[in-house]
């Protein structure tokens, strides 16, 4: 009797084209989005052109990037009409924050759209695109459903290369008066110590050498620990720096709030979490921090960056910032660049204020014109810059150890990350994608540095031993 041909089970291999939009948390959202469809025959492609299913992973932070959504739909309706006329379908689905917020509108806006769905019900997608197969029409999925989305979420990842992201808290309770994200993404959740323990294990199997734990709170995380107890980022961090194969930690993104002092300690102690840190500030006003209801003053800012100094002297700080909130004076734009004097940043995002509807800063009497808001921006950049560059440039010289995660430009070469985060790239070290190795900068370029491996490799084999 012959065997059944290999594979014959699975269905006609479907191309997938998924475009991220935002943040990390979309991009972890988008690999889990793919890996969930992946049993059903669909296949990553890079192009839309040519695909049975095009998901948009969308982010609705700021005007422009809800914008950039809807001009890549009116694209995407002409590519689906081409096929249409080759006798070819392709589904068009909206997923992420857009997606939440703007709900049925979407399919109003743009008839080209057949499901949109909320980051909260991924893990209906299947079941959604099979009510679509049976002709139900546009399919809307945007409530928030009790059950947790991860326990529905294939244990499966596609490899990913030796750095990933896993989501350990979504949601955000503080409702900053300018943020959309806490209508977005819903209340604060963190997930069991276990399955994200587990998930580690399965990323380290495949190869995996560091993660960044994601979170738009991710220091407000709170998740129930082995013992039943609630445990913070802090224990948690500790107990993944423990599995074997975890070689580099980092998380993201965390609030000046939550920053405690057991956090702090984790950077003196745990050799495996990367001295660098994200901690958004906004501004340096206090009169601005209160309308945007941060929850605390420029001082609590400053004192928690002396603190982690204290424990981490070499850290590499970073912040986002926001320039024209509603009401903000010449003196408190002056504050804002006197707390980035003050502070000295790695690098940071800047951007200008943009008015969301339904956050309470939008109704606010004193919106600035986009010119006012251009020339603080520019400023504030200007000065950023500066600080980036200065900071690369203490680098020259100084070997560390870097993980290689990807082919560089030119042939051979391979890039990976230092530290503190900055991309460096060697020529030579292509066979060396996936492991980590000593490398001492050579060269400081505008957004990357360029090294030379160092052979032997003490550090980067004593930070291998952990
Ligand atoms: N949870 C994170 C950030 C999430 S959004 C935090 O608390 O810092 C990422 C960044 O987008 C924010 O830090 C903020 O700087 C910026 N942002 C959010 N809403 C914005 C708005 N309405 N206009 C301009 N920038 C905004
Ligand atoms: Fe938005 Fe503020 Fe929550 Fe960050 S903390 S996600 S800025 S509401
Ligand atoms: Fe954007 Fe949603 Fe992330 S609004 S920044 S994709 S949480």
């Amino acid at each position: 009797m012959s065997s059944p041909a290999p594979f014959a089970h699975i269905a006609r291999m479907k191309k997938l084209y998924i475009k991220t939009y935002g943040c990390q948390m979309n991009v972890y959202d988008s690999a889990r989005m793919a890996d969930l469809l992946a049993p059903l025959g669909y296949r990553p492609v890079d192009d839309a052109d040519g695909a049975d299913m095009v998901i948009l992973n969308t982010c609705h932070i700021r005007e422009k990037a809800t914008e950039k959504v809807y001009s890549d739909l009116g694209k995407l309706k002409r590519t689906k009409a081409a096929r249409a006329e080759e006798g070819q379908t392709m589904l068009v689905a909206v997923a992420g924050c857009v997606a939440q917020a703007e709900g049925a509108e979407i399919m109003s806006r743009q008839p080209a759209v057949d499901l949109v769905v909320g980051p909260q019900s991924y893990h209906r997608l299947p079941e959604m695109i099979a009510r679509i197969a049976r002709g139900a029409g546009h399919v809307l999925e945007t409530d928030f459903p009790a059950e947790d989305k991860f326990d529905h979420l294939p244990e499966e990842h596609a490899p990913c290369g030796p750095a990933a992201f896993l989501t350990i808290q979504e949601g955000c309770d503080k409702f900053c008066t300018f943020c959309v994200v806490p209508y977005t993404r819903g209340a604060e959740f963190s997930r069991p110590v276990i399955q994200i323990e587990n998930e580690a294990r399965k990323l380290t199997d495949q190869g995996v050498r560091e993660i960044t734990l994601l979170g738009q709170n991710v220091n407000a995380y709170r998740g129930t620990g082995p013992d039943g107890s609630p445990w913070n980022l802090a224990q948690l961090i500790r107990h993944l720096a423990g599995i074997k194969g975890v070689v580099r930690l980092r998380y993201t993104t965390s609030h000046p709030r939550d920053m405690d002092e057991s956090l702090m300690l984790a950077h003196r102690d745990v050799k495996t979490l990367m001295p660098y840190l994200h901690l958004p500030v906004q501004s340096g006003s206090d009169r601005i921090l209160k309308a945007m209801n941060r929850g605390h003053t420029r001082d609590d800012y400053l004192r928690l960056i002396e603190r982690i100094r204290e424990m981490r002297p070499d850290i590499a700080l970073s912040s986002d910032f926001i320039v024209g909130f509603p009401g903000e004076s010449d003196a408190d734009f002056e504050s804002t660049m006197e707390l980035v004097r003050a502070v000295g940043y790695a690098g940071a995002f800047s951007f200008k204020y943009s008015a969301r509807p339904g956050t309470p800063a939008a109704a606010a009497a004193k919106q600035l014109p986009d010119s006012l808001k251009n020339e603080r921006l520019q400023a504030l950049q200007a000065l950023l810059t500066e600080q980036q560059a200065a900071f690369n440039q203490n680098c020259a010289e100084q070997t560390f150890p870097v993980l290689f995660e990807k082919p560089g430009k030119k042939l051979g070469q391979a890039v990976g990350r230092s530290p503190y985060l900055q991309p460096v790239h060697v020529d030579g070290a292509a066979p060396l994608i996936g492991a980590m190795r000593d490398v001492k900068i050579a060269a400081v370029l505008p957004n990357s540095l360029r090294g030379v491996l160092l052979s032997p490799a003490p550090l980067a084999e004593k930070a291998l031993a952990n």
